[in-house]
């Protein structure tokens, strides 16, 4: 049994690995990538990734859905794939991932305990509005949050101060998740309760910024709060 987390008022969620899986877009084209699905899905995240610290980095912001997309055009000359059919069926999927499955009555449940629940993604307000649509679960989220204001990628502070400023509370009442280590070094480090949902079995990074709980999935997070 793990310990409470105690005088939480609100539960805010990264977006992409943590809601929705990113690896799902290219795991739907398997008829045309065959094996190369999976290191098509990982190079393109990485990628993707790396864009966005390398961009705040050089104050160079393009909204996600561009970095999105430039990261899938490197990952698919790596691999040698050229076909921009398949580059526009892996960008359409990319705008309607699937939802992990117990992401919908997890975020119920913390409803009905009294939560506020929110988004913060560096995904931008169309992508995130159309994966939160397709998902269904618009109805037990009260903030979705992008970015795409601040022009600057998480982990930079500024980010999460996004949430405290549209929720209105202090950093230590709101309960963080994320399945990306670095983005729950960043929230920690903010100041938030931040619980890594470790979907991946990931190493722990050595970067500044101490979790309060780590799951397997989000399955659990009701009972913890
Ligand atoms: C997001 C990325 C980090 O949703 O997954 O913000």
């Amino acid at each position: 049994m793990k310990d409470k987390i105690r005088n939480i008022e609100a539960c805010v969620f990264d977006a992409y690995g943590t809601l929705f899986d990113v690896m799902a877009a290219a795991a739907h084209c398997k008829d045309e990538l065959g094996e190369k699905w999976k290191p098509l899905a990982e190079i393109w995240r990485t990628k993707q990734l790396n864009y966005t610290w390398l961009r705040s980095l050089m104050d160079e912001y393009v909204g996600f859905w561009q970095v999105t997309e430039d990261a899938l055009s490197f990952a698919l000359e790596t691999l040698e794939i050229n076909n921009e059919g398949l580059k526009s069926r892996l960008l359409n999927l990319y705008q309607e991932l699937d939802v992990y499955p117990e992401v919908s009555g997890v975020l119920r449940k913390l409803k009905q305990q009294g939560l506020t629940t929110a988004i913060l993604s560096n995904g931008t307000e169309k992508m995130l509005d159309n994966a939160v649509r397709s998902a269904d679960i618009g109805h037990d989220l009260d903030h979705v949050i992008s970015v795409d204001r601040l022009k600057i990628y998480k982990p930079h502070p500024k980010v999460y101060k996004l949430a405290v400023d549209q929720l209105s509370l202090p950093a230590e009442k709101i309960c963080f998740m994320s399945s990306n280590p670095w983005d729950i070094s960043g929230g920690a480090n903010f100041g938030f309760k931040a619980v890594w949902i470790n979907r991946l079995g990931q190493r722990k990074e050595r970067l500044p910024g101490k979790f309060v709980a780590e799951l397997t999935s989000l399955q659990e997070l009701p009972t913890l709060i």
